[in-house]
């Protein structure tokens, strides 16, 4: 009997599985508007419980990469609705992270008016596509001023009620892998005096502040949030507080009662090792809502499952390039290997072609 194919709940959400799909940017999206390109990809895959949306900008200012979407205007709700349409067919519940780049960008990715803002005036180290002149030095973001702080907060509220008006089952704060509400939590990346820096109260708040503007505008219930301990791309290096900080979030985000937190370990990828402590400690603080990603097999996610130490089970790459996993895993089939050339290219090759069982 397998877990993994099992129904379950998930706060309200009722979902077909216990697999979810993880957040993958695949930068289709020309012009940031949503597309049936997109919805294709989506409704191939909604035989996983939960969909988790590509990183979706919330604002003009969040779109540091090359054709990724956005959930600010009229005509991205609007394409939205054929992907949250696709999904919902399929069976699968969909939530749409909202991914604010921060200083993970360039500016020959934003549109006109657009800045690269940040919490502090620290330059990532790397480069960064842009479909004009290929790879460009990240450049040295704005330091967000008090005003900046409370205009992003609104432009997280403000997505997150599009993105219910597009049908979306609820949001996802991408809170992980070096972009923006990372960039206040890491002490690499936050050397603001004014509240929102210092200790792990103050380059939590930023995050904590998000979460409770967006759980008042579209409920607590709808969000989710997305965080990567030990975590160290995008130039986001290991330091000695780690675990104490992350231990301050579960706590902090356990107590809000808020629809899941999913961690990611990148360790399977070459980060650091995400040690089980983390982990156990985030699940003391979820005991019921808890999505772990990174790495996972159909084998080590149903022997977490059965260890209860996770909810649901996140899968990136094998989602990508398997669009039927769930029936895969289930007649222990083999699977399809990821086409890595085609994971950013704008079209439907190495998206919408991968073969599926029979
Ligand atoms: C092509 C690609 C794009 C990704 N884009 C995102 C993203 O937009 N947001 C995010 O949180 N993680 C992103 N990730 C990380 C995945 O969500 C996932 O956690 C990671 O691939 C590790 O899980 P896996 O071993 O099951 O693939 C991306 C990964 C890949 C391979």
């Amino acid at each position: 009997m397998s877990l993994l194919l099992s129904p379950t709940t998930l706060g309200p959400l009722t979902l077909q599985n216990r697999m979810a799909m993880s957040p993958m940017t695949r930068s289709r999206a020309l012009g940031n508007v949503p597309n049936a390109l997109m919805a294709t990809y989506y409704g191939q895959r909604a035989s996983a419980g939960l969909i988790i949306t590509e990183g979706i900008a919330p604002s003009p200012n969040g779109l540091g990469y090359a054709r990724i979407p956005g959930l600010f205007s009229a005509e991205q709700v609007e394409g939205w609705k054929l992907s949250t349409a696709a999904a919902h067919a399929g069976g699968a519940k969909i939530i749409a992270q909202l991914m604010h780049t921060g200083r993970i960008g360039h500016a020959l990715n934003l549109p006109a008016g657009a800045r690269l803002v940040a919490p502090s005036a620290v330059k990532a180290a790397g480069q960064m596509w842009t479909d004009q002149s290929q790879m460009q030095d990240h450049p040295v973001p704005d330091a967000m001023s008090a005003a900046d702080l409370a205009s992003t907060i609104q432009e997280f509220v403000a997505a997150s009620k599009n993105a219910v008006a597009a049908g979306f089952d609820g949001i996802e704060l991408h809170s992980a892998n070096g972009y923006l509400l990372e960039q206040f939590i890491r002490p690499n990346t936050n050397l603001r005096t004014d509240g929102y820096g210092g200790g792990i109260e103050g380059r939590a708040r930023f995050v904590l502040e998000v979460v409770d503007a967006v759980s008042a505008a579209i409920g607590k219930d709808k969000v989710g949030i997305r965080l990567s301990p030990y975590g160290a791309f995008n130039d986001m290096p290991a330091y000695d507080a780690m675990e104490a900080d992350y231990t301050y979030l579960a706590e902090q985000l356990g107590s809000r009662g808020i629809l899941y937190v999913h961690v990611l370990d990148h360790s399977a990828g070459g980060a650091p090792p995400v040690p089980d402590s983390i982990k156990a400690t985030f699940r003391r603080h979820l005991p019921k809502n808890l999505i772990l990603a990174g790495g996972y097999t159909a084998e080590r996610a149903e022997a977490d499952l059965a260890a209860d130490k996770a909810d649901v089970i996140s899968f990136g790459m094998t989602f990508l390039a398997n669009p039927d996993l769930p029936a895969r895993f289930k007649a222990g089939a083999s699977l399809n290997t990821p086409d890595f050339t085609a994971l950013y290219t704008p079209d439907a090759k190495g998206y919408t072609d991968y073969p599926t069982l029979g």
